[in-house]
């Protein structure tokens, strides 16, 4: 594939996971459009790009609103007339359990993680398709759209595997130069863990109720396997292994297999969900 030249844009591109894909998409030689709530760390993102010579956008965008992500590709457009890669992949984490996770943690992270996703088709798919040129989508779920969850987190990552395998089909169907994937990592060096920090005013949650130990322990193990995590270049370098391929699934952490394999049998034999954290 010939990605030099081309038009990617990537949404929660000023850090983590976004920030390694923009890198890796400068590094190819492509023109680098890049969506970010945070203002700050997006322009200086912008800066460092372009200071390795890559011709680079910026456009501060909540995907949570469908009229930024219209005007993402409307700069997008005006700027380089096209877009060839489109990675949505801004989301965050919040939340506890179903019924102690706030409507406000609900409706932020919908807002962000699946709609957010939602946005992005809705904007470029018709865009992509018009263009009549090779073009790729991923959107990036994760390993807990595949497993068995606990948290607000999970349904939404579920949702857009789900989103996802529809697309492709949907692509497939019309013999689409618009190819797609779904990333499911497991944990990534990342930001990932201070989602607050981007958490709209008008969602933030009245009190702050204290965690109970068993919340504790998991953000406390989680916090963990973040800092632990692959770097996010390593994930990057998945994501164009799999683009290069035409490979729709994309894992990036093969011990996760298991969680997943353990997942899918229980539904097959009509076992009650086995516990991912326990195995
Ligand atoms: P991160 O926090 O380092 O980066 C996320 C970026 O999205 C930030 O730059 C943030 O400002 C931006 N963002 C947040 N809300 C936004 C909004 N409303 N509109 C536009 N941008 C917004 O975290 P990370 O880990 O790089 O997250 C990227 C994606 O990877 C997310 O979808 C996350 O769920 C997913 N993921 C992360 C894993 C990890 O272990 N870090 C594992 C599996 C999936």
């Amino acid at each position: 594939k010939e990605f030099k030249d081309k038009v990617a844009v990537i949404t929660g591109a000023a850090s983590g996971i976004g920030q390694g894909l923009a890198e890796r998409c400068a590094r190819e030689g492509m023109k680098v459009v890049l969506g970010d709530i945070e203002e700050t760390a997006l322009f200086q993102a912008q800066k460092e790009l372009q200071a390795s010579g890559a011709k680079v956008l910026a456009v501060r965008t909540d995907v949570s609103k469908a009229s930024d992500v219209e005007a993402l590709a409307q700069k997008t457009l005006d700027t380089f007339g096209a877009a060839h890669l489109l990675f949505n992949n801004a989301g965050i984490a919040a939340g506890s359990t179903i019924w102690e996770s706030t409507l406000a943690d609900w409706e932020w992270i919908i807002g962000v993680n699946l709609w957010g996703v939602i946005h992005g088709l809705r904007t470029f798919v018709p865009i992509m398709l018009a263009q009549d040129t090779e073009g790729h989508i991923v959107n990036t779920a994760s390993v807990a759209g595949l497993t068995t969850g606990h948290s607000p987190y999970s349904v939404t990552k579920h949702a857009v595997v789900a989103l996802s395998e529809q697309l492709y089909h949907s692509l497939a169907h019309l013999n689409a130069k618009v190819k797609a994937s779904v990333l499911c990592p497991g944990f990534v060096k990342t930001r990932i863990m201070d989602s607050e920090r981007n958490r709209p005013v008008e969602l933030q949650n009245e009190t702050a109720r204290p965690l109970t130990p068993e919340e504790e322990a998991i953000v406390q193990y989680v916090r963990q396997g973040v800092q632990a995590g692959m770097s996010p270049q390593q994930a990057a370098d998945h994501v164009f292994q799999a683009i290069r391929e035409e490979r729709f699934y994309i894992f990036t952490h093969p011990e996760y297999n298991a969680a997943v394999q353990m997942r899918m049998e229980d539904i097959l034999q009509g076992r009650n969900p086995s516990n991912p954290f326990q195995s």
